[in-house]
């Protein structure tokens, strides 16, 4: 009933824009300094607070699929062990021995317990440590101070955040904020991992996450691929969580148009074709979940401030075939989408961040018809603790 209104809500917006021939916009055109692409310093300091002071969409429950399970992440240099428990609880731990700090798991896979490969201490899936490999010579120690370095972990509605501070406080019902109730309608928790893909690209973070939140781009850019499916340069924005700092955009498919026609009573069943929904998660997240698929790009700086790694992992939702993209199987979809991504999407980020390394333009301008990214550099800002000015209107070049 929830995601029934939900869709409902979105196609009429939808179509007032259409017979308008409006999009959902910010008040005023916003220049932002091409710095905050370039600067080193900055870069470092994004590093140290946004992604040490905010909880980390890590992945979804299908990738700790049973009791047993254990997988890790090690993408911003603090190494994080992921398991569940005999009861199905998920822990996260530092994944470091408490003898002498050795790594303990690689990877994903199962295990009943977890036993250190360097002098082979045995823990619990709980982080109890529970063995001391011949103790007598070890010596007397006080085990309950043994115990795997405990980090915050929250599993709801099929997605794992993990905090990378012990004490960071958070809840994922405060992070998705008024959109909880359609991601509990959509239970996540059943999906099936389709197909993963890694980029290292020489573009900033911020970036390549700019071309998930603007459909202003997708028919001069996504002409071949997507010309025939979607609604280029309109769509819904709705921000959500903490300080309203996420966003949600829709992006209409050209088959919404002949709702027009249709009293809104005899809409299908099936209104969660008519668009996409691409959600950003701060501060680094994109999900895109749609009636078949899920797709989680998962961005993160890499060794400089021009480069970055993005993750993106397919999962898939239902049997059915994904209606309109033209595709008929799990792994067509995947490639479709990753073909998209990296034939389109971070081909250009690659060649902006090659223009912005020559270090002659001061300024890039968001339109009033992009305001999810408006809302998304603020928010960046606010997270280093240097508010977004406008940057100064000056002619490039020579003077
Ligand atoms: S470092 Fe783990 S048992 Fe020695
Ligand atoms: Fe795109």
């Amino acid at each position: 009933m929830i995601e029934r209104q939900a869709y409902v809500d979105i196609v009429k917006s939808v179509l007032a824009h259409i017979d308008a021939g409006t999009t959902d916009s910010a008040p005023d055109v916003l220049r932002v300094p091409t710095a905050i692409y370039t600067d080193p310093e900055l870069f470092e300091r994004e590093k140290q607070t946004i992604f040490r002071d905010n909880p980390q969409l890590v992945g979804f429950s299908s990738e700790l699929p049973e009791p047993g399970s254990y997988s890790t992440f090690d993408e911003l240099g603090v190494p994080v062990l992921l398991t569940r428990d005999k009861a199905g609880q998920v822990h996260a731990f530092l994944n470091a021995c408490t003898h002498r700090s050795a790594r303990l798991k690689e990877g994903s896979g199962t295990a009943a317990s977890i036993t250190c490969p360097y002098h082979a201490w045995g823990f619990d899936l709980k982080g109890q440590l529970r063995n001391v490999y011949e103790e007598k010579s070890f010596g007397p120690i006080e085990k309950e101070f043994y115990n795997l370095v405990r980090l915050p972990v929250e599993e709801k509605y099929g997605l794992i955040f993990v905090g990378l501070k012990p004490d960071l406080r958070f809840s994922i019902d405060e992070i998705l904020g008024d959109t909880a109730p359609l991601f509990a309608a959509w239970n996540l928790a059943q999906t099936t991992l389709v197909g993963t893909h890694e980029w290292p690209l020489k573009a900033n973070w911020k970036l390549a996450l700019d071309t998930f939140c603007e459909g202003y781009h997708f028919t001069p850019l996504h002409k071949a691929s997507l010309g025939d499916v979607s609604i280029g340069n309109l769509s819904l924005v709705h921000f959500f969580g903490p300080d309203q700092r996420n966003h949600r955009v829709a992006f209409p498919n050209l088959t919404i148009k002949r709702l027009k026609d249709v009293p809104e009573a005899e809409w299908g069943a099936d209104l969660f074709n008519e668009f996409q929904l691409v959600h950003f998660i701060y501060p680094n997240i994109s999900l895109l979940v749609s009636p078949a698929a899920v797709e989680l790009f998962q961005l993160y700086p890499g060794k400089a401030v021009g480069e970055h790694v993005t993750r993106y992992r397919c999962f898939w939702r239902s049997s059915q075939p994904e209606a309109g993209w033209g595709v008929n199987s799990p792994q067509q979809h995947f490639e479709f989408v990753r073909e998209i991504v990296d034939k389109e999407d971070y081909w250009i980020s690659a060649n902006v961040m090659k223009s912005l390394n020559g270090q002659l333009r001061s300024f890039n301008t968001f339109g009033r018809n992009e305001p999810a990214l408006h809302n998304m550099h603020k928010a960046f800002a606010r997270g280093v603790g240097r508010p977004l000015e406008q940057a100064p209107l000056v002619q490039d070049g020579m003077a």
